[in-house]
């Protein structure tokens, strides 16, 4: 079985994407910092994989304590999760998303390299595209960020790019994500954030369960069907998913550099959420209309078009789904992983 070094592996994305890597017959090893994640979930992920799963409980700007990690296992490739991901934090200090983000991608290449590690996905975001000129979202699309955390995103991708062009033996794919909601089907994984959610699926579960009053949706002004902000709204397992068919097809291509958006291409509103979620409760969810948020924008979603024919991804699961998941995860855990 090939080792994949999962990093941020206890997080959100990273925790399912390792049960994904079991389910294709890899075997992930994860970093994490537990800076944005609880310990916990490593029990967890062993009880759901049925075997033990390798952790390190370390920080990737620590290049000294990664370089043991690839001393101690033989690693054929690393998903790389670990970062900062707070649009508005990034805003108020952008120096702690440069230093956090960038160190740490830095190093895990540079270890990569020493290594002889030649296969490295990293976790991007639709982020990248900033405000589309139209929908949906094609790979070739135009860049720009808006802010400092999808600024790292970017200079990551760039980084990336430079890096492969001196090095053409390494592989690299940058994976795109939508809007990231649900989770496994144990609700024994999921979304755990910290304090106040920013996102909207937690925030809609978390006045499900009674801890918040009511959802602010943010602005219904937008030109979109029912004038509030329209998403790609992707399952966790079927993003889970994406990255080992990436895996699989790195170890079988000879493009050095693949770039996916994972997404469903189909737009959901806020409204939509809002409403497949009570079809998933059971009951109506309490809403306001407030003003805009700023920085968002009206629509954003994928064409996943070259992740299906390239990669055989295609997301199996609707927004009914992710809405039963997430409240299933939110029901069973209702102060979170702790
Ligand atoms: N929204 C609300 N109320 C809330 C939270 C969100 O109405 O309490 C709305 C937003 O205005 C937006 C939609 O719900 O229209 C989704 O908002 P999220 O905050 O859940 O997600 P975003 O699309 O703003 O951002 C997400 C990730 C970013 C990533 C981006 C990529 O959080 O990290 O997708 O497109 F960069």
């Amino acid at each position: 079985m090939k080792n994949v070094l999962v990093t941020g592996g206890a997080g959100y994305i990273g925790s399912h994407t390792v049960l994904a890597l079991v389910d294709y017959g890899y075997n992930p090893i994860i970093v994490d910092n537990f800076s944005n994640a609880s310990p916990k979930v490593i029990d967890r992920l062993e009880k759901l994989a049925n075997r033990p799963i390798k952790c390190y409980s370390i920080d990737c700007c620590d290049k000294k304590a990664l370089e043991q990690v690839f001393v101690e296992n033989e690693i054929f490739g690393v998903i790389h999760f670990a970062g900062y991901k707070a649009v508005g934090e990034s805003v108020q200090k952008p120096l702690m998303y440069y230093q956090n983000n960038l160190i740490s991608l830095l190093n895990v290449v540079e270890v990569m390299h020493e290594h002889n590690c030649l296969n490295l996905i990293f976790s991007s975001s639709a982020t990248v595209y900033g405000a589309p000129k139209s929908v949906p979202i094609y790979e070739d699309f135009p860049l720009h960020v808006t802010n400092p955390y999808g600024r790292t995103k970017l200079m990551i991708e760039e980084i990336l790019t430079d890096y492969v062009k001196a090095n053409p033996e390494f592989k690299v794919a940058l994976l795109r994500y939508f809007n990231p909601i649900g989770a496994h089907e144990s609700g024994l994984i999921g979304e755990d954030p910290n304090g106040i959610p920013n996102n909207l699926m937690p925030y809609i579960t978390q006045v499900c369960i009674g801890k918040l009053d009511h959802v602010r949706v943010f602005g219904n002004d937008y030109p979109t069907k029912d004038g509030t902000g329209v998403r790609d709204y992707v399952h966790v397992m079927d993003l889970a998913v994406g990255h080992s068919l990436t895996l699989k097809k790195m170890e079988n291509c000879s493009e050095n550099l693949l770039i996916y958006n994972l997404g469903t291409g189909k737009g959901s509103s806020v409204l939509d959420v809002i409403h497949e979620m009570e079809k998933a409760v059971g009951h109506s969810i309490k809403y306001e209309i407030v003003a805009r948020r700023a920085g968002d924008i009206a629509e954003c979603y994928a064409n996943c078009d070259k992740a299906y024919q390239e990669l055989g991804f295609k997301a199996k699961y609707n927004l009914f789904d992710m809405c039963k998941s997430s409240w299933n995860f939110q029901q069973k855990n209702p102060n979170g992983i702790k």
